[in-house]
């Protein structure tokens, strides 16, 4: 949520931060800006809008500096206008200051500075942070030096922030700190970077550091120290070495990075389950779990918490792993979890599945899970990410970085992360050998299968073609498809703006049966297994109120055809590798109906890739 890059070095900081930008503009597209220092003044330059807009702006009346700061903004106070958008400067316009976060008693500060004479032209929170830097650095008694009045700023206001800033009267000085949002320093060669994450920072250097909570980064030209933000103690860090390509984080020749990556997951789902089988044994290797294997084993229960797409990844881990482990499993959504009168105590295991690893409520609840004493586990993407170094142990899904917001491969990854997990939990229970081969094997074939799914992309664009008109439409699955449909809707919902609900198929006829009509695609999930007969049942009931159907089916079958308007037959796989071969018809689905709206596929309105503030 909001993209922050700086930069300080021997290079023009302009194209830098530019492109910066735009590899960060899928955490926030409301406005962008930037702020320059050159020998003598600060410049800022700044949007409502894309990044693109920003670089026109520019174009127009270029600017230079040696140092710089950048944001892209995903708006929470003051709405998406020019004057919201970051930068932001203090009244005197010496210090520019970027922010990704809430500071939430910004209005007690904002009424005592206000009383003080101090004017204010944007309704944000982020600027009561540059002017209250700025008071205490140009008016307080102690003559605060720049650094110790950002220190005593820092512990004046309460919320979350990852913020960069500069100053006129300290050239050749950046100060960086965070507090639950993220930063990244990137360390090059008499060059430094920061950023939200390490896309802007790749091209330059592949040595980073993270930050942590508290911590506060100095960087004075060829130099770097990182302390407490409430004590000058050096915090000693180690430089982590990322391994990220440039191809990674492009489109390359795709119209949009959710086409891409959905694409990617012709291999992405063998990068996850890389090195991690041992078929002769039927079962799979998880090292990053190996110390708490044996707790999880014999845990009273399981909670796994989660936002979103990653809290559909978990509904289905609960299915896998009481079916397989047989251990109790509760599954929550994090920002309920994390407020909630919660049962637990060292018996307890805490699954927390996040691709960005950044997500704030996630964290929380992980947070909450570990004081009241549980195990916590992470099921991440990034490396490096806070939710991968705060949880006792995880295993890194390894899909590759996941741009577009509608999240795609990330979420097979975490489904293949979780039967494998089920899986090994399982063998050491009564699963047998061969039941785990079979289903290692199907895993093992799935590159396959999804080529297939990708092949009968002309046959999902008719779908669309047919149906994008719609102003809702429902999403039917069963048992461990169940999820599969709230997926599919919500992949819908985020990139086309159609309405769509998920529901287990026969509970549809307790209510929603009474919105369908001949106007209302149905999507039915009736994969081949044991609840075929009962899926095929759920059908007939839409069949008979006209409604338009779209059944996804892994055989050719003489009672589903009549049925269907419109029938997607996806390759035979295992019953629990099914909902991964489902979900990837489903978001090719999801996108050709977008396309056919004329939606911003990878920037939906509204949205973020990663939300990390509550
Ligand atoms: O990074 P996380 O997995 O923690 O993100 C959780 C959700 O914000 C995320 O899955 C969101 O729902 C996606 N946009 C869905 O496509």
């Amino acid at each position: 949520m909001c993209g922050i890059v700086s930069y300080i070095g021997k290079k023009d900081p302009v194209p830098i931060l530019l492109k910066g930008l735009r590899r960060l503009e899928y955490r926030g597209y409301d406005s962008s800006g930037i702020a320059l220092l050159n020998e003598k003044t600060l410049h800022c330059i700044k949007r409502a809008g894309k990044v693109s807009d920003l670089e026109s702006l520019i174009d127009d009346s270029p600017i230079n500096g040696y140092c710089g700061i950048g944001h892209t903004r995903w708006a929470t106070h003051g709405e998406p206008n020019d004057i919201n958008s970051h930068p932001h400067l203090d009244h005197t316009k010496k210090i520019a200051l970027v922010h990704n976060g809430i500071i939430e008693n910004y209005d007690a500060i904002k009424e005592v500075l206000k009383s003080r004479g101090i004017p204010f032209t944007s309704d944000t929170d982020s600027e009561v942070l540059v002017q209250l830097i700025s008071e205490l650095y140009y008016n307080s008694n102690q003559k605060l030096s720049f650094e110790d009045a950002v220190r005593a700023a820092l512990q004046e206001v309460v919320g979350a922030y990852g913020i960069v800033v500069l100053c006129e009267d300290e050239p050749g000085t950046m100060i960086a700190a965070r507090m639950g949002s993220p930063l990244v320093l990137g360390v090059g060669e008499g060059e430094f970077l920061i950023g939200s994450d390490a896309s802007p920072i790749v091209q330059y250097t592949r040595n980073v550091i993270y930050l942590d909570d508290n911590e506060l980064v100095i960087i004075n030209d060829d130099n770097y120290s990182i302390s407490k933000i409430d004590s000058k103690n050096i915090v000693t860090k180690t430089l982590t070495r990322i391994d990220l390509t440039i191809e990674e984080i492009e489109k390359g020749e795709y119209p949009h990075f959710m086409l891409k990556e959905i694409h990617d997951q012709r291999h992405s789902i063998s990068d996850t389950m890389r090195g991690r089988f041992n078929l002769n044994d039927g079962t799979t290797q998880l090292g990053g779990i190996s110390d708490y294997f044996s707790n999880i084993l014999l845990a009273s229960r399981i909670y796994i918490t989660a936002c979103g797409t990653s809290w559909h990844a978990g509904l289905i881990g609960k299915h896998l792993i009481e079916e397989y482990a047989r251990i109790p499993v509760h599954v929550e959504y994090a920002s309920e979890f994390r407020y909630r009168n919660v049962i637990i105590d060292s018996n307890t295991i805490l699954i927390a599945i996040s691709q960005s690893g950044e997500t704030a409520d996630t964290l929380a609840a992980i947070r909450k899970a570990k004081e009241l004493g549980a195990i916590t586990l992470g099921i991440c993407n990034v490396v490096g990410s806070t939710i991968s170094r705060e949880t006792d142990a995880g295993i890194f899904t390894h899909t590759g970085p996941e741009i577009g917001v509608a999240s795609t491969k990330a979420f097979t990854a975490q489904l293949t992360i979780l039967i494998m997990l089920a899986l090994k939990l399982g063998r050491k229970k009564n699963v047998s050998k061969k039941r785990g081969k079979n289903l290692i094997r199907a895993l093992r074939h799935i590159d396959q299968d999804v080529v297939s799914i990708l092949k009968i992309s002309h046959e999902v664009k008719e779908v669309a073609k047919h149906t994008y008109e719609a102003d809702n439409f429902l999403y039917l699955g069963r048992g461990i498809n169940f999820p599969i449909a709230l997926e599919g809707a919500l992949k819908l919902k985020e990139i086309s703006y159609i309405h769509a609900e998920g529901y287990p198929a026969a509970e549809m006829k307790h209510g929603p049966i009474a919105l369908i009509d001949k106007n209302m695609p149905v999507v039915c999930i009736a994969p081949q297994d044991e609840s075929f007969s009962k899926i095929l049942a759920n059908i007939e009931e839409v069949k008979a109120r006209k409604g338009i159907i779209i059944t996804i089916t892994d055989k050719i079958n003489y009672s589903l055809k009549p049925l269907s308007d419109y029938i997607l037959i996806i390759p035979n796989t295992h019953k629990h590798v099914f909902p991964i071969t489902c979900s990837i018809i489903l978001q090719m689905l999801a996108y050709e109906l977008a396309v056919f709206r004329d939606c911003e596929i990878d920037q939906p309105r509204n949205l973020a890739k990663s939300v990390t503030v509550e």
